[in-house]
């Protein structure tokens, strides 16, 4: 068992990485970043993985799309998914939901950063999207990258095992295994310490529950359900996604499938532990 006084201090650790810029931080008067030290900045986005012959463009044609709520009524009907009807959903609802959380709508400067339809700290952006696509119209099971400035897609690689797999690098959860595609958000790091270094990584947090709620909104607009997941499995997230740990790395993930309105009892009854151990 970890002894008490340790478990304080990682608690204090951890208390102090989410605080804002702190007087009593000995970092804060020396710290330079590498943008204020004139390093070149990284590329705005991770440059594709595989050749053009692998690469899927997106349709854009959002305004076909049935989505008939307007936002009161969708913050109204907002909650977590887990039943999945394993329906397939279209590439248009794909391509949407992919531009509602990290699709790009203009730059600042030349090239000094994206614009996209969520926040980010500085507008780094540094976080790359990838699939595990199960059923979805038009495009073969497989994992896959979003390549944001081409609107595009490109196939990593299929599996024949490919649902465990997602189920493993989801720390076993097996209900994520019957959504249609599994949105991953690895952070390409660099991106955001060019600009804020030690300062980065509670920021890069903070990006990622924007992405998130932007994905369940978009994905509650079109009929979809959908469930943020905080509990992923490194390793296996890094082998799934074909990213190194280091320099990029998972943070939060996103199943998204079919739902059904005669399964929304079943949906509460996984919170039946909350009567009966009178919680
Ligand atoms: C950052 C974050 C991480 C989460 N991780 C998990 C998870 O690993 N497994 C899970 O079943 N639900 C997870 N959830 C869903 C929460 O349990 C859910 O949002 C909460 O119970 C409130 O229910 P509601 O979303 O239906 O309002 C997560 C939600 C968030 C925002």
């Amino acid at each position: 068992m970890l002894p008490k006084d340790e478990q304080d201090r990682l608690i204090r650790e951890g208390r102090n990485f989410m605080k804002g810029y702190r007087e009593d931080d000995p970092y804060r008067e020396t710290f330079e970043s590498d943008q204020t030290l004139k390093r070149p900045q990284p590329p705005l986005c991770k440059a594709p993985m595989r050749g053009e012959d692998q690469r899927i463009k997106l349709p854009m044609e959002f305004d076909k799309l049935h989505m008939t709520d307007n936002l009161l009524s969708l913050l109204q009907k907002r909650k977590s998914h887990r039943i999945y009807t394993e329906q397939p959903i279209s590439l248009l609802q794909l391509s949407f939901l992919l531009w509602a959380s990290q699709g790009i709508k203009g730059r600042r400067g030349r090239a000094y950063a994206t614009l996209r339809t969520v926040p980010s700290g500085g507008a780094r952006h540094s976080y790359e999207t990838y699939l595990v696509i199960r059923q979805v119209e038009g495009l073969k099971p497989g994992v896959y990258h979003y390549l944001p400035e081409e609107n595009a897609l490109e196939l990593l690689h299929t599996d024949d095992d490919l649902t465990q797999k997602a189920v493993d690098s989801l720390a076993g959860q097996k209900w994520a295994g019957r959504a249609s595609v599994v949105f991953y958000w690895a952070m390409d790091a660099y991106r955001a310490e060019w600009r804020y270094g030690i300062y980065s990584h509670r920021v890069a947090l903070i990006d990622a529950g924007h992405i998130g709620e932007n994905l369940t909104l978009a994905a509650e607009a079109l009929g979809l359900g959908s469930c943020g997941i905080a509990a992923i499995y490194h390793e296996l997230c890094c082998q799934l996604l074909e990213i190194d740990g280091e320099n990029e790395f998972a943070v939060y993930a996103m199943p998204v499938g079919t739902i059904a309105p005669e399964d929304a009892a079943a949906e509460q009854d996984i919170y039946r532990f909350v009567k009966e151990q009178n919680l």
